[in-house]
């Protein structure tokens, strides 16, 4: 089935916001990395500025820089409405306000988008979708995956998490996904099936508390054994 833009809701994190979700540090940041379902984030921008080896791969990037813009454009003022109506499952002490935590998104998808023609160009952004992701075994130190797997609980299934996962702890040493929480901040159902499925695959996991909170109570990450 094609990929529809329509279908998604652009809204890229910071590099910040990647860092802490992650707990990157220093060696972690000078390490080939994979952000998957990376979309309009500045991370891949960010980290390649500082010198990073990073490669992103989203479906999104098979659509132009216009495309991408416009549909931005026309989800942005939603997602201020949304954050308004759900302001009480946020935690509001790092971003201020709805409207605050909108522009810093803003801020972070105008510097993706300042950066995607080059990344395009060089390699560092990858149409491209799990499963089957287009990369060679063992490829990468670290996989990272934000705001995509288990956040979607409703929409995709324990068997696409499993898939997901597995594919990636064989293209990357390390694997780490946040959120582990669904829309509602309800801790996905499918996390322990999936954790006990890696292990069987010989990826054992472990769930680790971040310092990151913006949908409230959601802190942690899981960090996966890969290849
Ligand atoms: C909510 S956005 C998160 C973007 C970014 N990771 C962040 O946290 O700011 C989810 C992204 O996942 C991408 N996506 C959806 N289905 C995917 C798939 N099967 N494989 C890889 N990425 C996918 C979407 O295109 C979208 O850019």
């Amino acid at each position: 089935m094609a990929f529809d833009l329509q279908d998604i809701v652009p809204f890229g994190r910071s590099y910040r916001e990647y860092v802490d979700m992650f707990a990157l540090d220093e060696a972690d940041r000078s390490c080939p990395i994979l952000d998957c379902g990376g979309g309009p984030a500045v991370f891949n921008a960010e980290l390649t500025r500082q010198g990073g080896r990073v490669i992103s791969a989203d479906p999104v990037y098979a659509f132009t820089a216009g495309a991408i813009r416009a549909r931005i454009d026309e989800v942005v003022p939603e997602m201020v409405v949304q954050l308004r109506r759900n302001r009480e499952k946020f935690r509001w002490d790092r971003s201020g306000s709805p409207e605050e935590l909108v522009a810093l998104r803003r801020t972070a998808m105008e510097a993706f988008l300042a950066d995607y023609p080059a990344g395009l160009r060089e390699g560092r952004y990858v149409a491209a979708s799990l499963p089957g992701l287009p990369f060679a075994a063992r490829r990468f130190d670290l996989a990272l995956v934000s705001h995509l797997l288990f956040l979607y609980s409703d929409h995709l299934e324990e068997a696409f998490h499993a898939g997901a996962l597995k594919e990636l702890a064989g293209l990357a040493r390390e694997v780490r996904v946040f959120p582990l929480a669904d829309l509602n901040a309800r801790r996905s159902r499918h996390l322990e099936p999936v954790r006990r499925a890696l292990d069987k695959a010989g990826n054992p996991s472990e769930v680790v508390q971040v310092d990151y909170e913006s949908q409230k109570g959601v802190n942690q990450m899981l960090r996966i054994v890969g290849a």
